[in-house]
């Protein structure tokens, strides 16, 4: 099962025909607004939360001052909501003036000037889905104006265009116009989740062509509920998403929701843990400017971040579920260590399970295994044989995230 992911990689079968414009060879990591900022437009009654330059630029600063652009957060994305209602008289969109007075250029040459990244947001179809003007009838002009302003990542979302099966064309479309603009710009395809929704066969390695990420299931929403529901989705498609994912292309299961409003510390740990596994871009939709310490913390663990950015960039597996319990896996660069996570679904109740590596998918190893426990490093495992049995307890809606590596 994982020999056939070896493989891909070694191959590039899916790497020879990828996207390739050198981005996302490790999954994307910033800022995002839409889960926790949305549409919401009206800068008289919420200056401090609207869609405005000001909210972008204050996300900006905080990644860099407390410590998140160091970790490796570097994009700053605008979603929905952000144009003036119509097109300019030479058809080309533009910011809303009173919400963006800078232009989406001055907004670009403020993020840069930080040493950080601009992405933006259309969508394929006429209208986005908030209603604002899209992309559709406009692709190479659009595609040209956010290469002018400096832009260095799009999502193109597409509920408004009824015709799913224009996007197997239309994407495809837009990645030759943005290659043609000269900019690398990481494109983000919301393609695959709309044909989901519409019963027609995703083509993945079509999308993998086409896109560095792609969203693949319903949008996030705040709540533990939610997450797990998402992760439901991913272990049920993991035959056909895991060999898709690899450097240039990542299955996206949408924004960090982490210190917004509904999740607890340790349902937090838990989406993180997840995000790193699923080789997940790690996109944080929440209000930096007033996030508490334990959840920044979580944001800022070196080590999950380096589960979730190795350089081989495979998408980790549920290798294994038994009451309650979700084990997954993820095996690291060259094969020899892993990102390991037992993640209780269950809201009320502890659960224990007895596992031994080598019936999870860890290879034999001479040495044994040491299992750094990441957000409790005082309960790691020194040395455990592949073949030993362990016992694991894991809190209610919670999970253990494990580094296992070789026992030196
Ligand atoms: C914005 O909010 C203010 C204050 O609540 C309200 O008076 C105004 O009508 C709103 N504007 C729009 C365009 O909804
Ligand atoms: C977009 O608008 C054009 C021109 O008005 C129209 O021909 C096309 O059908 C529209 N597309 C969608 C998806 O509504
Ligand atoms: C455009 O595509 C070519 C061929 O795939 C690639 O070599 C080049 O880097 C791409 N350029 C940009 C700006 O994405
Ligand atoms: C999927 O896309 C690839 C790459 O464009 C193409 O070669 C293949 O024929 C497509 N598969 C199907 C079933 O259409």
């Amino acid at each position: 099962m994982w020999a056939s992911a070896v493989l891909l990689v070694l191959l590039g079968s899916f790497g020879a025909n990828a996207l390739d414009n050198g981005l996302a060879r490790t999954p994307p990591m910033g800022w995002l607004a839409w889960e926790r900022f949305r549409c919401n437009v009206n800068c008289t009654a919420d200056p401090k939360n609207c869609v405005s330059e000001k909210l972008f630029m204050e996300m900006a600063d905080r990644l860099v001052e407390d410590g998140y652009k160091d970790a490796g957060y570097e994009y700053v994305n605008i979603d929905d909501c952000w144009m003036a209602k119509q097109r300019d008289a030479n058809n080309k969109l533009y910011a809303d003036p009173e919400r963006f007075p800078s232009g989406i250029k001055g907004l670009a040459d403020y993020i840069h000037s930080k040493g950080l990244k601009l992405g933006i947001y259309t969508a394929y179809g006429n209208f986005t889905c908030q209603g604002y003007p899209a992309s559709g009838m406009h692709l190479e002009l659009d595609a040209q104006t956010f290469a002018e302003w400096g832009v260095d990542m799009l999502k193109m979302d597409g509920c408004k265009q009824m015709d799913r099966h224009t996007m197997k064309k239309g994407y495809p479309q837009m990645t030759k116009y943005l290659n043609a603009t000269g900019r690398p710009i990481l494109f983000s395809c919301s393609w695959p989740d709309y044909e989901r929704g519409a019963g027609i066969p995703i083509n993945y390695t079509l999308v993998a062509e086409n896109c560095n990420i792609w969203r693949n299931y319903v949008d996030i929403q705040d709540s533990w509920q939610s997450v797990l529901s998402i992760i439901d989705y991913y272990a049920k498609e993991q035959d056909t998403l895991v060999p898709v994912a690899g450097p240039g292309n990542f299955n996206d299961p949408d924004m960090l929701i982490i210190g917004d409003f509904s999740l607890s510390v340790e349902q937090a740990k838990a989406q993180m843990a997840m995000w790193a596994i699923l080789a997940a871009p790690l996109l944080m939709s929440n209000d930096l400017r007033t996030i508490t310490p334990e959840y920044r913390d979580i944001l800022l663990n070196k080590d999950v971040i380096a589960i979730s950015q190795d350089n081989a960039g495979i998408m980790g597996k549920r290798v294994l579920q038994k009451t309650d319990i979700e084990i997954w896996l993820k095996p690291l660069q060259y094969y020899i260590s892993y990102g390991l996570v037992f993640l209780n679904t269950n809201s009320t109740t502890a659960k224990i399970i007895t596992v031994k590596l080598v019936d999870i998918g860890i290879s034999p190893e001479s040495r044994g295994y040491a299992l750094h426990n990441i957000f409790n490093p005082d309960e790691s495992i020194y040395h455990l044989s592949q073949y030993e049995e362990h016992t694991y307890y894991v809190n209610p809606a919670s999970a253990l995230l494990y580094n296992v590596y070789p026992s030196s």
